[in-house]
């Protein structure tokens, strides 16, 4: 629009996608750190996109956290779009109902008149637990909806910031300390160059599976995850669609 013009933003948003190597950028006013202003702006900005792109029948796969849970308040209620499909990306996250995934694809099927599935196991599954898991039918129907979505919205999150939320074990934390885990998105930890250094035992879309996925979309701002984006981008999806702030995007324009 206009005013990104005169702030300058539609000019970084080209910074952006050259040093990230994507396609899509899109930078909304403000710095969600400290303004719940610049949170709304991400949340309806995102909401856009999702409803603009958003097709029949299309298969949906949302995570949790804060900024994707705001996301819903933002969609139009309409049925316009027939069938939607929305799932949850990976099963709970904490103790906050409100920021699981499974919540998330309700509140979303809910807006658009669509179906959701939901993953009600939890975040963290001991080997053999998982294993059993993975032959019981609900999962593996979860799993191919997972290779079949036309959409993945999901945020970044600060390693660190991740793991305290997590309440991860002393052992879990001293492994990501030692790998140096900046970045942590859909149940992955990244190191600073983007490489995979731990994996959250859970089910949940597989990162091979962002491959074949038409469009994501990464939902992220504040200028405290400015590291946690240059770490998740050094090798995420070129088809990845950031949606961020200005508080981000200066500081990852710095620190890249
Ligand atoms: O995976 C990253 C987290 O979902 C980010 O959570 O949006 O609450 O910062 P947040």
């Amino acid at each position: 629009s206009l005013v990104d013009e005169w702030s300058g933003r539609h000019e970084k948003e080209t910074t952006l996608k050259r040093l990230l190597g994507i396609e899509e950028v899109h930078i909304v006013a403000g710095n969600s750190d400290d303004s719940e202003q610049a949170q709304l702006l991400l949340a309806d900005e995102a909401a856009k996109w999702i409803f603009a792109n958003l097709k029949p029948r299309m298969i949906t796969a949302v995570t949790g956290g804060t900024t994707i849970a705001k996301i819903a308040d933002h969609l139009p209620q309409s049925s316009k779009i027939e069938q939607l499909q929305f799932v949850a990306a990976r099963g709970g996250i904490g103790k906050d109902v409100q920021l699981q995934a499974n919540t998330i694809a309700a509140l979303f099927a809910e807006k658009l008149n669509g179906s959701y599935k939901t993953l009600y196991i939890p975040d963290r599954l001991s080997e053999s637990a998982y294993e059993a898991m993975t032959q019981e039918p609900f999962v593996q129907e979860m799993m191919a909806l997972y290779e079949q979505m036309s959409i993945l919205v999901h945020g970044i999150g600060d390693a660190t910031e991740m793991a305290r939320r997590r309440s991860s074990s002393s052992e879990e934390l001293k492994l990501l300390k030692e790998q140096q885990a900046v970045s942590e998105a859909f149940g992955y930890y990244f190191n600073a160059r983007g490489e995979v250094v731990h994996r959250i035992r859970t089910i949940g879309v597989q990162l091979e599976q962002l491959e074949q996925t038409p469009h994501i979309v990464a939902v992220a701002g504040g200028a405290q995850k400015a590291h946690a984006l240059d770490s998740y981008f050094q090798q995420a999806p070129k088809q990845t669609v950031l949606i961020t702030d200005e508080g981000a995007a200066d500081q990852l324009i710095k620190v890249h």
